[in-house]
Formats: C-alpha cells, structure tokens, sequence
C-alpha cells in the first residue's frame, strides 16, 4: 500500500511516499481505509524531533519518538474512512462504515491503510465529508483538553489569543458552547471568519494590544503558542487561568502552581483523551455547534509541498490531505 514515511529526523524533504506492507488488524482494532487526514504541528514536531525548541524538549522528544530516528515511521494522527476488516473482538463496527478519530503518538494516518484501536475510532459525524471529519478532530480535542481544565461556565470570559490556528478555531467555539463570554485575538484577514465562530468580541494583534488595554479576563487560552504567562498575568483577574498549548517553561510553572498562587498556569501534557471527547465532538459537528475549518486540501503525494506550508504557522486552521480520492 502506499504511504508517506519518515525513516529520518530533519526538513519536510525527509519524507517519502513508498509502498509498504499492509497493516493486520489485532483482535480489538480495525483495518481503516484512509480517505483524509491532516498534516499538524504533532507531525511537524515529531519529523524534526521538536528541533526548534531547543536542546532540552529536542532530547526528550527523541526519548519519546526515537533516539536516532522516528519509531513510527509513518505520521499521521487524524484520519477519516472506511472501515475494510476488524479484528475478531470487534462488534461495534463493520466493513463499510465511515469512521473518523485520532491516533495520537501511534500515528499511522498517512497511509492508505491504517489499524486503529477501539478506543481512537467513531462513527463519522452524519453528514460530513471525509476532508471535514480528518479537519475535525485534533485542533478540536487539544482545546478540549485545555478548556475543560478551567471550568468555564455562563458569566465567565476567556480571550483565546491565536484564534485563527488549528486550535484556536474549536477553542473559541468549544468556549461558547460552554457558556462564556470569549473574546478572539487574531490577524486582520481573520477577524470576519474568527467573527463568524461565534466570538462576542474580536481584537486584530496588528492593532491593538490586549495586554496593554486594561481589560481583564477570567482565562487566557494561548492556543499558538506566542504569548508567556508573564506578559499575561496583568491580564487575568483575581485566580484566573493561563491555558498554554506548549512549552517547557508553561510545564514548569503549571506545576509550582499547583501548590500555590493565586493566578495560574494549568498545562496538561501529554493532553489526555478518549473515545468519549471524539464523541462529544461528534455531537457538537452534528448540532451545528463546531465546525473545522479547511485552509487547503492537497492529495497525498504532495505531503512535502504540505508540510512546509504547515511550517510557516500562516494556515488558518487544518491543511487536509487526501488518499485513495476523498469524498
Ligand atoms: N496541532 C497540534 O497537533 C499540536 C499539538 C500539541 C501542541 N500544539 C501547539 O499548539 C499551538 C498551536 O498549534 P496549531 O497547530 O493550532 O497552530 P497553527 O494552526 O499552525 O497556527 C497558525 C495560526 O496562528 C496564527 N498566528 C501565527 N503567529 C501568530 C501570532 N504571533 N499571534 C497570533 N496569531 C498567530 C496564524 O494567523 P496569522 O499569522 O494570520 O495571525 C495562523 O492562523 C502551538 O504552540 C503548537 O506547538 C499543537
């Protein structure tokens, strides 16, 4: 079958597409027939081994993927198909039905074929394309797990600062849904889209500086990883929230926090979840509720072109890739 591998560390041009063997699925998982998937920063980061980091998350990075080169040799965390064959202990689903989900740090999606684990599949959202299911997921589920950890309800704010990036997108839409009043920083080519997400009040960063006028928030959702605590605490009220997407130091101060302080950083890494928030999303893509948003849509084989893209950190939410023509 064909599939984009990554037999070493470095620049987009490491990857190749090349016919590999095909997948068997085990007992509790089931052969997938990729028709969508993504390039995100998880794959960027894991194909340079976080080089741009630094030397420390590098060196951990490697210890997590790989000393000298990636254990996984196909990336690809998002997907959407069909399912082709499931394993003799699965009864949930058959051949035929449309799937979508995450594969996490097993990866696998830029392949024609993947195996996936009971817990990382679900029914596809009705209605929804293939592009739009491998769209709706990762940014999605990484806010998810952010947001939930600040216990956001009717009367509180947030400022999601990055709100036209792959994270930012859901992370303004998840904070409506959970009843607060959400204020979205981005670009100014994006404040109509980020406007159109449901934000009650939009700030372009060319223009205006949040941290600067006077304005408070009960959280600040970092969801591009441009921002620091520091510059932000002046911006949060009394016990407020920092949300960071990365970052070594936001690791470091989450935990001092967690034994004192009255402002604070919560940072969930690596972000856990399950079958239940792929669910949840699910739900939310059918009530209207979230919706993913497509930048470009590329067939495989240009994976390369892809990436590099994704590495300019200029996409407004998800660059898709298709396989074995998407529908
Ligand atoms: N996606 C993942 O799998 C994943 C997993 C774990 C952690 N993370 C972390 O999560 C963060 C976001 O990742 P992502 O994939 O969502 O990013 P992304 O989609 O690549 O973000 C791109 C967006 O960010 C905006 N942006 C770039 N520079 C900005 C700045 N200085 N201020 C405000 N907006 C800016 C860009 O819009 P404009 O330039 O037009 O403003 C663009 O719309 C990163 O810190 C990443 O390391 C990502």
């Amino acid at each position: 079958m064909r599939a984009v591998v990554c037999d070493r560390y470095g620049s987009p041009d490491v990857l190749r597409l090349e016919n590999v063997e095909r997948p068997l699925p085990q007992a509790d998982e089931v052969l997938v027939k990729v028709r969508a998937t993504n390039v995100n920063r998880a794959d960027c980061a894991t194909r340079e081994a976080n080089r741009r980091s630094g030397p420390a998350i590098s060196l951990l990075s490697r210890l997590m993927s790989g000393i000298r080169r990636p254990k996984q040799r196909i990336l690809g965390t998002e997907f959407a198909g069909e399912v082709q064959a499931v394993g003799a202990g699965v009864t949930e689903l058959a051949a035929g039905d449309r799937v979508f989900g995450n594969s996490g740090f097993r990866f696998g999606a830029h392949a024609a074929l993947m195996c996936i684990r009971d817990s990382a599949r679900m029914h596809m959202p009705a209605g929804a394309s293939f592009e739009e299911a491998a769209a709706g997921c990762d940014g999605a589920l990484n806010a998810l797990v952010c947001l939930r950890q600040a216990g956001l309800r009717n009367g509180r704010t947030i400022l999601v600062y990055g709100a036209s990036g792959s994270i930012g997108i859901p992370g303004v839409q998840l904070a409506k849904h959970f009843g607060a009043h959400v204020t979205a920083v981005c670009n100014t080519k994006n404040l109509e889209l980020v406007r159109s997400l449901g934000a009650d009040r939009v700030i372009d960063y060319t223009r205006e500086d949040f941290t600067t006028n006077g304005e408070t928030y009960d959280v600040i959702f970092d969801a591009v990883g441009k921002q620091s605590f520091n510059r932000c605490r002046d911006s949060l009220k009394r016990g407020g929230i920092y949300l960071p997407t990365d970052g070594l130091t936001n690791l470091i101060l989450a935990m001092w926090h967690s034994r004192s302080g009255d402002k604070k950083v919560l940072f969930q890494i690596p972000p856990r979840t399950s079958k239940k928030d792929v669910l949840f999303l699910k739900e939310l893509i059918e009530a209207g509720k979230y919706r993913a948003v497509i930048d470009r849509t590329y067939p495989l084989e240009d994976v390369v072109e892809a990436t590099t893209y994704v590495e300019t950190e200029q996409k407004t939410g998800n660059f898709v890739l298709t396989i074995n023509g998407a529908r």
